[in-house]
């Protein structure tokens, strides 16, 4: 037995060396590949230093609020060997079929995980069909199924959706593409993935299961909970009580976002307040569940999209500066907080057979009758949503 492993562990090593060559003629030419004689695993995996397999960044236990529960992955425990191995697949354009394409691409640490595009740019000019997404605390929420209309059951089986789609990645096995069977044996021959899927999992197979499940360790790993938000929230026991580090505006910003809207017979809000937590309750700003539909149905390209009910954590919608991180719905309706909050303040049913009822009281088109001053406060409160450390943490930064 012990001759076999020792067989079996040089072959590996051989393999990587090979393949660890090739890399350092393709990645550096000027060190003349003399870093390939360097000794297995130190040579392939290091990522100039970015990443450390004796010493791993922290995804594991990083402080979670005590007054945040919502949870769609419950029993998950995030490992920092997995996510580690999931933060170099995001980022790593080898996963689309022309090597210009990551995750990271459509989902820009910079920008809290998304992008400035209305619709982005994947390989060979492909334009995705709706907006990009957020990738902020996706694990706190009720919500367990993914993308703008839900059709992914859970994160994991949306993991590899976008390396299989013809115009994000491109392995689609469609229109002469490879299929996602070639990026397996793609990555397969790359030396450092056989170093990381051997650290993470003992050998060096790469497979779709595996390959889901470090995506998803890295991806449930994002968290965001620096913000002005949390600061105030901390110092009381809920979120209605005023809180001390808030402006008057952002206090009533939070009260108008919580409260419920009391509408007379013809759909006008006489009472109340703008009725956000519906949908997006704190302290997760998760998307409830049973949304349908916010009155938001235009398509990329023309024709109608009513099938969206799903939206990103309101949290680092924007930066704690104010600035967008991209525009706004899945169809880039806009960077300014006030074409949103103008959007609710007077829904439109025209062409919707998907209207959140919520958005239609007594079967009429919700107007809210914001006053200007009422706008303010509501986008002066969504702005204390945005954190600081999502976007500059290395442990979320590319590796490459
Ligand atoms: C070409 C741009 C592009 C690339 C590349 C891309 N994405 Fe996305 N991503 C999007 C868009 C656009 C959506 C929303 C699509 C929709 O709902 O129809 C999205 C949605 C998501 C969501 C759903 C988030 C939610 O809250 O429901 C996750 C998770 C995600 N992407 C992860 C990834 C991962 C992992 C990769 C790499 C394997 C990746 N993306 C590659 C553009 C991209
Ligand atoms: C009936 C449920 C519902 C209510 C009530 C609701 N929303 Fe939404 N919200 C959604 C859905 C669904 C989306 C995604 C829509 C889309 O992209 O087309 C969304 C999207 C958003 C977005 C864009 C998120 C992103 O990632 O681009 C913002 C901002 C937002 N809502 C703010 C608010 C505010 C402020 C209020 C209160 C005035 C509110 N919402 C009330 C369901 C709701």
């Amino acid at each position: 037995m012990p001759f076999m492993i020792a067989t079996t562990t040089r072959f590996v090593a051989a393999g990587a060396l090979i393949c660890c060559s090739l890399l350092a003629c393709k990645k550096d030419a000027t060190t003349s590949g003399s870093s390939s004689t360097e000794t297995y695993p130190s040579v392939a995996a290091t990522f100039a230093g970015r990443i450390n397999l004796a010493n791993l960044d922290n995804y594991a236990g990083q402080t979670v609020p005590a007054y945040i529960s919502k949870n769609n992955a419950p029993g998950f425990a995030i490992s920092n060997a997995k996510a580690t191995l999931g933060r170099v697949l995001f980022y790593d354009k080898q996963l689309s079929i022309d090597n210009s394409i990551s995750c990271g691409s459509c989902h820009q640490q910079s920008l809290a995980f998304s992008d400035t595009f209305m619709a982005s740019k994947g390989v060979e000019n492909g334009r995705t069909a709706r907006h990009s997404m957020r990738l902020i605390n996706v694990r706190f929420g009720n919500e367990a199924k993914f993308f703008w209309d839900e059709r992914a059951a859970n994160l994991e089986a949306q993991t590899t959706q976008p390396i299989k789609d013809h115009a994000e990645m491109g392995f689609s096995g469609s229109s002469g593409r490879p299929a996602f069977s070639s990026l397996i044996s793609k990555l397969q021959a790359l030396a450092y993935y056989q170093e990381l899927f051997k650290f993470v999992y003992g050998d060096a197979t790469v497979s779709e299961m595996r390959i889901q499940e470090a995506l998803s360790h890295f991806i449930r790993s994002i968290q965001s909970f620096d913000s002005k938000y949390d600061a105030g929230r901390s110092q009381v026991p809920n979120d209605a009580q005023p809180f001390p580090n808030f402006t008057a505006l952002e206090n009533q910003g939070k009260q108008l976002f919580l409260q419920p809207p009391v509408f007379n017979p013809n759909g006008v809000r006489t009472a109340g307040g703008a009725g956000c937590q519906g949908c997006h309750a704190a302290p997760e700003f998760d998307i409830d569940p049973n949304s349908r539909n916010n009155g938001v149905i235009g398509k990329i390209g023309g024709g109608n999209d009513v099938a969206v009910t799903r939206s990103p954590s309101l949290r680092d919608v924007v930066k704690a500066d104010g600035t967008a991180n991209g525009p706004f719905m899945h169809i880039g309706l806009s960077n300014q907080l006030m074409t949103v909050i103008d959007h609710y303040n007077s829904i439109n049913t025209a062409g919707n057979n998907n209207l959140d009822p919520r958005l239609m009281p007594g079967g009429q088109p919700q107007q809210l009758q914001l006053t200007a001053n009422e706008k303010n406060a509501l986008v002066a409160f969504i702005r204390t949503l945005g954190g600081n450390d999502v976007y500059t943490n290395a442990r979320w930064s590319s590796p490459f």
